[in-house]
């Protein structure tokens, strides 16, 4: 079993990581919330897979619980299922003193927590992610919320949960563009923080691939460790948070260009390895650097360029409209080496055309 603290005070949490904890949560619960009724949320294809095991480990402890959910896919992170879910909650009768606990991706993570915070203005919730994405990124940090149809993630709230149990057996199950849209941002991981990390992703890249749960377990709480320390540091997205960015600016772009067809993992993948360029020509990464970073991408099977046939002015145009620019200026999170980033707007519209 492995632990990670999320220190933020008096609302400071825990990750657990180990196997078959799918199990063991039920026993775990007095620990981390004072509630006595629970309220599994999940999407219809997590629920099918693991509601009933962890339905019976929350029963098992003696705790009333009851299952509540919702048709999976970004389409349905949107306010019409915070108000179905809500309704459902206020008609099993949940009060301030119940909790609720999310079964699945970042998406069911997302609306969970949102929901959470919202619900009689707040209840306790608790995360049990079972994609690789959520495990390693969206679970850890406190950012909830849902899209509307002018933007995605425009509704929401900072709220953190009370604890979040991370099974890394459950990634089994999990199809492999879902697997990679994690490994795009453990890699993040590696490139932003953490350089002894990074060369472990190249020595254990088979094992991790082939699902060895001791691997994976260990990759996930370093993971955790990194985006919980930058979290911890700056959770309402400061400067340092920023840094999370990485391979983001660009990769959002691509993915809104390519009307969401390509996967967020290839679009980061393609985003990083952008940004390893810019870095280069912008003076700051040196070269053998870049293509350590570029091979790393395409040995776990994402894509490093982005496709021809998408349109270049509309990526760019994409660029000056997103969420984090600031002024008209792009901000662009750059390699200085592996392990170490810079956050710079210095970056002239001829070098960013010639990247892309
Ligand atoms: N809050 C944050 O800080 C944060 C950070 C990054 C991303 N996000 C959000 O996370 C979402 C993406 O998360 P995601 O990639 O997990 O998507 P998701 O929740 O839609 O899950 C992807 C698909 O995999 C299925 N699935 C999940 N776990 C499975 C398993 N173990 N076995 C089989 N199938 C499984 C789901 O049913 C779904 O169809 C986006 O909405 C994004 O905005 C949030
Ligand atoms: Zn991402």
């Amino acid at each position: 079993m492995q632990t990670v603290m999320v220190g933020l005070g008096e609302r400071s949490y825990e990750i657990i990581i180990s196997k078959n904890i799918i199990d063991a949560v039920g026993n775990r619960l007095k620990q981390v919330t004072a509630a006595n009724d629970f309220y599994l949320v999940a999407d219809d294809r997590v629920a099918g897979l693991y509601a009933e095991r962890l339905l019976a480990s929350i029963k098992k402890a003696g705790h009333r619980v009851e299952l509540i959910t919702f048709a999976h896919g970004e389409e349905n992170k949107n306010l019409a299922t915070i108000a179905a879910l809500a309704s459902k909650l206020a008609r099993f009768g949940a009060d301030r003193m119940s909790c609720l606990v999310a079964l699945g991706g970042g998406v069911t993570g997302d609306i969970t927590g949102f929901l959470a915070a919202s619900y009689m203005r707040g209840i306790d919730f608790i995360q049990v992610p079972t994609s690789l994405l959520a495990q390693v990124d969206s679970s850890v940090g406190g950012k909830t919320g849902v899209d509307i149809p002018e933007g995605k993630n425009l509704i929401g709230a900072f709220y953190q949960p009370r604890a979040v149990f991370i099974d890394p057996l459950i990634l089994k199950s999990l199809p492999e563009t879902e697997f990679l849209n994690g490994i795009a941002e453990v890699i993040k991981y590696g490139v932003i923080w953490d350089r002894d990390f990074f060369s472990e992703l190249e020595g254990k890249r088979s094992r991790i691939m082939s699902m060895d749960s001791a691997v994976l377990a260990e990759m996930i709480r370093r993971c955790c460790e990194i985006k919980a320390e930058v979290v911890a540091a700056d959770e309402r997205e400061g400067d340092l948070r920023r840094v999370l960015n990485f391979g983001h600016t660009i990769g959002h772009a691509v993915e809104a260009a390519s009307r969401f067809e390509i996967a967020h993992g290839a679009a980061v993948a393609m985003g990083m390895a952008a940004a390893a360029r810019l870095a280069v020509l912008c003076g700051h990464l040196a070269d053998e650097e870049a293509e350590r970073i570029m091979t790393l991408i395409v040995d776990f099977d994402l894509p490093v360029v982005i496709p021809p046939q998408l349109d270049r002015r509309e990526i760019g145009n994409y660029l000056l409209t997103d969420k984090k620019t600031v002024g008209g200026k792009v901000f662009f999170v750059l390699p200085e080496a592996i392990g170490r980033v810079i956050i710079t707007s210095d970056v002239s519209a001829a070098v960013i055309d010639k990247v892309l």
